[in-house]
């Protein structure tokens, strides 16, 4: 590109040749930037779908986590509900009673486990602590208490019976 003896010095050191630029009209833009909006709103329709909204929820299920004398006064134990993967306490009481609550911290998801000594439910990763019997937050960052897994005792056995992490 020449520069011609009027123009700035800008036009020869950030020289753009306009006729060899391609340009998108603003009737262009806007028909990209609708198909665009109709593309996100198409995918975000799909994906709630497929998530299942508006389907009805199943009733959650039943399932016998141990026999009563299996779990020993002031002791705990993990188990899986409502689904594989979604990990839970049951904890005996010192009076026998039971409570069982999801075991991932409200927090950051960290497993918390139940201390025995201090009789509470401990997280490791930020000293968040939950109270055994109500799974409220006893101090700690964690905000929101532990999920309640509802239990129904019958026939020696402890049931889950609802509740916990979705
Ligand atoms: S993850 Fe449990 S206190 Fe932070």
């Amino acid at each position: 590109m020449t520069r011609k003896p009027e123009d700035p010095h800008w036009k020869t050191d950030f020289s753009v040749d306009w006729s060899r630029t391609s340009y998108l009209s603003r009737r262009e833009f806007t028909r990209y930037l609708a198909l665009g909006s109709v593309t996100m709103a198409a995918g975000s329709t799909f994906m709630a779908l497929r998530a299942g909204i508006g389907r009805p929820h199943a009733a959650p299920p039943r399932r016998a986590i141990a026999a009563i004398d299996a779990v020993p006064p002031k002791s705990s134990l993990a188990f899986e509900y409502p689904a594989k993967g979604h990990y839970a306490l049951l904890i005996r009481h010192e009076d026998g009673t039971f409570d069982a609550f999801s075991q991932k911290c409200t927090h950051l998801g960290c497993s918390v486990f139940y201390a025995a000594h201090g009789d509470k439910l401990e997280c490791p990763c930020h000293e968040g602590f939950f109270d055994v019997r109500s799974g409220d937050v006893l101090a700690g960052p964690p905000q929101r208490p532990l999920p309640r897994i509802q239990l129904e005792v019958a026939n020696g056995k402890v049931y889950a019976v609802g509740g916990g992490e979705a």
